[in-house]
């Protein structure tokens, strides 16, 4: 395939981007989005040019690094994968691809294509976790019964990768998916139950105080998950809420 890349330039944090083109040849349909990048890179490097930054990690779906906006859409035209696992047979041959950052005011370029996103991981620093005794004397989890329904809606909140997709796709720039999926996994079992107050409430607070937007309930992030992650996690999240803010 021969294509256009039309790729977001930014030189730091406080200098202006622009869309650079870059035309680009003998890309395979096997290749994923990432190992074309490679391939521009390469050529980049041996022309002396400065190649294009962006973020990547385990390249299978897992880590969450992965961030791009290609054709306007988080994680590109493909449904429940990520940008490492897109393959280029999504495209055709004479293509003009358009990749940009994730846009959000509470994810700042660092450069080019790759974006600031320790909002997500303070958010999670706030409450998402569970404080456990580890003497050495902890009870084995698997010796709690928990509702096969419940275990269900906990693994698949707790599939979230934290990538940021669901912020991206968001008109307003809202994290409520994400945190609303850090919420879900511990709301939903007993472990969860004793912080579960100030879980939400110090979770929500940090995800406020990092400038993300509200939700209007339009439902594009839950559409660009890679992941799934359902909708009905924020709604058990805004019930965690009201239920927390009485009791506090
Ligand atoms: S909810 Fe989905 S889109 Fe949002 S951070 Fe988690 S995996 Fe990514
Ligand atoms: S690089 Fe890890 S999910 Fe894409």
């Amino acid at each position: 395939m021969n294509l256009t890349l039309k790729i977001w330039r930014q030189k730091d944090a406080n200098s202006e981007g622009k869309m650079v083109d870059y035309p680009i040849s003998g890309i395979e349909g096997d290749m994923s989005f990432l190992e074309m990048l490679d391939v521009l890179n390469e050529q980049l490097i041996n022309k002396g040019e400065e190649p294009v930054v962006f973020d990547h990690d385990c390249r299978e779906g897992i880590c969450g690094s992965c961030s791009l906006q290609i054709n306007g859409e988080p994680h590109g035209p493909d449904r429940l994968v990520t940008t490492c696992q897109l393959h280029m047979r999504m495209f055709n041959d004479g293509d003009t691809i358009f990749i940009e950052p994730f846009r959000a005011k509470a994810f700042p370029v660092i450069k080019d294509l790759m974006v600031d996103r320790s909002a997500f991981d303070r958010i999670q620093q706030a409450g998402g976790y569970v404080s456990v005794n580890t003497s050495g004397n902890t009870i084995d989890a698997n010796a709690i019964p928990i509702e096969k329904e419940n275990a269900d809606d906990a693994f698949a909140a707790a599939t979230c990768i934290g990538c940021g997709a669901c912020v991206a796709a968001c008109k307003n720039a809202s994290a409520m998916l994400f945190t609303s999926a850090k919420v879900s996994q511990y709301a939903l079992l007993p472990q969860g139950q004793v912080e579960a107050t100030d879980r939400v409430l110090a979770m929500v607070k940090q995800m406020d105080d990092e400038g993300f937007g509200n939700c209007t309930n339009t439902g594009a992030c839950e559409i660009e998950c890679p992941k799934g992650i359902s909708l009905e996690n924020i709604a058990r999240m805004n019930r965690e809420y009201l239920s927390a803010s009485l009791k506090g």
